[in-house]
């Protein structure tokens, strides 16, 4: 495999992505696909996942890696976050040839500093997520905005366990009129069940098994889905009990297509929402249930 080409700037990785464009286009070949997978570095299987998924749409794939300040509340969870491009690039390079990989600093991202421009995903962005971590969603659709016009892609690559940001990222595109499809890609689990994340990485070991609860919760609310919501969440509560280190944030039913809580009369495809802090780690999951 080719090792993925790595650009630190804007103009860099937009020049690589016209080449790429025009390389292939010679000769009169029909419009090459270019398609973006956004990630905060520190990969795992659940972004190469993305970039299966974004080489099987697009010819020309880039993985951009940004830790964006914008989108953290806290400093502290900013400086905690793990930044790992050196083995990122060599894990991209290991699993596909001819990645582009876009890793601004900060500066190249924000010369001014945070941006007095930004974009608002509205209600909906200061619910869940957003409640616990304030301007947390405005700080990422700026970003991938911004993204989105740097590389300029036809597709956009996102995971479903961050099922508030995929939604709002969609939302985002059809309210702002991006040429841009979105598309998702379902979550990967560890073998036990815990979604992955590059979170998990900072769990000790009495914290990842508690962090099993989750993934458990969801599980019982998905096998008790046929007796009603509240039965749902009432099986999700109590496969949480008694678990120390778990404290959870919001367990939620929403309307996958709202993302607004259902009552008891929805029926068809709802989603299972959990956020918990466990040791000091915020973890989210969720799981699609029917509602007969
Ligand atoms: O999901 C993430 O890793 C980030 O929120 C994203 C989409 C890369 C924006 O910074």
């Amino acid at each position: 495999m080719t090792q993925p080409i790595v650009e630190h700037t804007i103009a860099g990785i937009r020049e690589r992505v016209r080449s790429a464009r025009a390389e292939i286009e010679t000769g009169g070949a029909p419009r090459a696909r270019v398609a973006l997978v956004p990630t905060m570095g520190a990969l795992h299987a659940g972004h190469l996942a993305l970039v299966e998924r974004a080489r099987e749409v697009a010819d020309i794939v880039v993985v951009s890696v940004f830790v964006n300040p914008l989108q953290f509340g806290e400093k502290a969870d900013l400086e905690a976050y793990p930044r790992t491009l050196d083995s990122d690039v060599e894990l991209l390079g290991s699993v596909a040839d001819g990645l582009f990989v876009f890793a601004p600093s900060g500066e190249e991202m924000y010369p001014n500093g945070f941006p007095a421009t930004r974009v608002s995903g509205g209600a909906i962005a200061d619910r869940f997520e957003g409640r616990s971590r304030r301007g947390h969603f405005d700080g990422v659709l700026t970003v991938v905005s911004k993204l989105f016009h740097i590389v300029g892609p036809d597709v956009a690559v996102f995971g479903r366990k961050d099922a508030q940001q995929a939604f709002l990222v969609e939302r985002m595109v059809r309210d702002l009129d991006f040429p841009i499809t979105i598309e998702t890609v379902e979550i990967v689990r560890e073998d036990d069940g815990l979604a992955r994340s590059s979170r998990n990485r900072r769990l000790g070991s009495g914290e990842r098994i508690a962090a099993l609860a989750l993934s458990r919760a969801l599980e019982a609310a998905a096998s008790s889905a046929d007796a009603g919501i509240d039965a749902a969440i009432a099986a999700a509560q109590s496969a949480l009990m008694g678990e120390r280190l778990v404290t959870l944030d919001y367990l939620a039913i929403v309307d996958p297509t709202t993302f607004t809580p259902v009552d008891d009369g929805h029926r068809g495809r709802a989603l299972v929402l959990i956020a918990a802090d466990v040791g000091g780690t915020r973890l989210i999951d969720n799981e699609s249930i029917y509602l007969r």
